[in-house]
This record gives structure tokens, C-alpha cells and sequence, in this order.
């Protein structure tokens, strides 16, 4: 139970009542109940710059922060220059741990994470999923821009849920029933800064040695590690919860 006294079972209650809100009455909910300790972790996609769009409208105080591997692509760098400047807000980075890196690039080389699935989970650990632990270690709740039409392995996302991959706390996807097509509708009528990368056929951002353009008619998330199977793809930041 967190101090707040939101128990499995409480949590479970405003999720039924919450999935049939709207996003900014998610995000209301969110702010209202875990401020300030809720953070938005946000890597600057299409999605995320449209939920800081929304999450600056309920309360900018709230924490934005991002796990910058030390591998993003310059235009990642440039929209998070860009949305500071626009809405006025800080971006806690959490960086990896040096020495993890360091050890990583002296034995294996820079770019292990193609040699093996375990290589690449092993990247992925040393630089998203620590520095992620250490930002949600100050937290009792966590906001993503995660969707469920991405990928097969979120077909069955809540809105709100209980994170038991990350001690019971709340994690919270306001946008989790979008579409593609309401995401961008949106940043074109708030005129949100967005990643340019999305203008060469990039849908889904993560790392630059990790991403690439997509095809015609492939799948959106078929440039995320593009040489692994549908069902591999997800680097640990978001686990699905054992129930
Ligand atoms: S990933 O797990 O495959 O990398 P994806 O790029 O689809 O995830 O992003 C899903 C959500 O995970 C984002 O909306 C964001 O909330 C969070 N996320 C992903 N990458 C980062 C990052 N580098 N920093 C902070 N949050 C991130
Ligand atoms: Fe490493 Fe690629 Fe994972 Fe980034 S996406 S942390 S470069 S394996």
C-alpha cells in the first residue's frame, strides 16, 4: 500500500471507473491523487509530446522525465530543446551508470545489442531499465504515452493499472485507446512540437542504432529492432504484469 492508501484493490476500482474517461480526466485523476510524486516518462514521441501537450494543461509542475541511453538520435535531443521552450518545463534525464557503460563498451564493443537477444536485454538493462528504476524509485505513480493498436504485445493495455513489475505503484496510459490518426490530428491543431523524424518514416523512436525508417505498409514498430521478432520487442521498461 503506498502512503496515500491506494491498495491493489482501490486501484483496481477507479481503473474500471477511469477507462472510460477521457485522457485529460485520466490525467486529472492522476494529478489530484499522486502529485508530486507522479512522473511522466517521456521519450519524445508522437504520443508523448502529445500527453505533455495535455499534462502542461492540468498541472505543468509535474514531472517530465526522460531516460537519455546516451544512443538517441540528434532529432530526439532537438524536440526536447524544443518542447522546454514552448511549454516552459524542465526534463529530469536520467543518465546510465558510467562505469556499467564503460565496462559494456570495453568488453563487448558498441554495438553488441545485434549479436544476441541477450545482448541486446542487456543494453537495454544497463541503459533504460536501471536509470528507469532510479527515476521511479522517487514515485508512487508513473504516467506512459504507451498505446495499445502498437504493438502485440500491448493489445490488452488499461488505462490505469497497478505496476507490479515496479513495487505495486501506479502506472498510469491516458492514451491508451487512441489511434494513430487522433495521436497526430492532435499535434497538428495544438501545433505540438514533434520529433522530425517522424517526416522520414520513423513511427516508433528509440535508440539510433536500434531504429530505423519503415516500408510502406510494414508495422509501426517494425524499424524497432528490426532484426527481432514481434513478440521480443520490448526492452524491459514496460512488463506486463503477473497477476
Ligand atoms: S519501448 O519500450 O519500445 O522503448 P516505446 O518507444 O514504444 O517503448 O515507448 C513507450 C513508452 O515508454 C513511451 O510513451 C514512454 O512513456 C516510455 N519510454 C520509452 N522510451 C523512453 C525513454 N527513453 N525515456 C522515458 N520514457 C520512455
Ligand atoms: Fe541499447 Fe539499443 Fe536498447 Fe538503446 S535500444 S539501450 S542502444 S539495445
Amino acid at each position: 500500500m503506498t502512503t496515500l492508501g491506494w491498495d491493489k484493490a482501490s486501484v483496481a476500482e477507479a481503473a474500471k471507473e477511469l477507462e472510460t474517461k477521457d485522457a485529460a480526466a485520466v490525467l486529472r485523476w492522476a494529478a489530484e491523487n499522486f502529485h508530486p510524486k507522479l512522473g511522466f516518462a517521456s521519450s519524445f514521441g508522437a504520443e508523448d509530446v502529445v500527453v505533455i501537450d495535455l499534462l502542461v494543461k492540468v498541472n505543468p509542475k509535474i514531472t517530465i522525465f526522460t531516460l537519455d541511453t546516451g544512443r538517441l538520435h540528434e532529432e530526439t535531443y532537438e524536440v526536447m530543446d524544443r518542447i522546454r521552450e514552448k511549454y516552459g518545463v524542465s526534463i529530469k534525464s536520467y543518465f546510465p551508470d558510467k562505469a556499467a557503460v564503460e565496462k559494456l563498451e570495453r568488453e563487448k564493443g558498441f554495438y553488441s545489442f545485434r549479436e544476441s537477444i541477450a545482448n541486446r536485454k542487456e543494453c537495454c538493462g544497463i541503459r533504460k531499465v536501471e536509470p528507469l528504476t532510479r527515476a521511479l524509485a522517487e514515485l508512487d505513480a508513473w504516467i506512459t504515452g504507451l498505446r495499445r493498436e502498437q504493438a502485440v504485445t500491448r493489445g490488452g493495455l488499461p488505462k490505469v493499472e497497478v505496476d507490479t513489475a515496479h513495487q505495486n505503484m501506479v502506472k498510469v496510459n491516458p492514451i491508451a485507446d487512441w489511434t494513430t490518426q487522433q495521436v497526430w490530428d492532435t499535434i497538428k491543431k495544438n501545433q505540438i512540437p514533434y520529433n522530425k523524424l517522424h517526416d522520414q518514416n520513423f513511427p516508433s523512436i528509440g535508440c539510433a542504432p536500434c531504429t530505423r525508417a519503415v516500408k510502406p505498409g510494414e508495422d509501426i514498430r517494425a524499424g524497432r529492432w528490426w532484426w527481432e521478432l514481434p513478440e521480443q520487442k520490448e526492452c524491459g521498461l514496460h512488463v506486463k504484469p503477473k497477476h
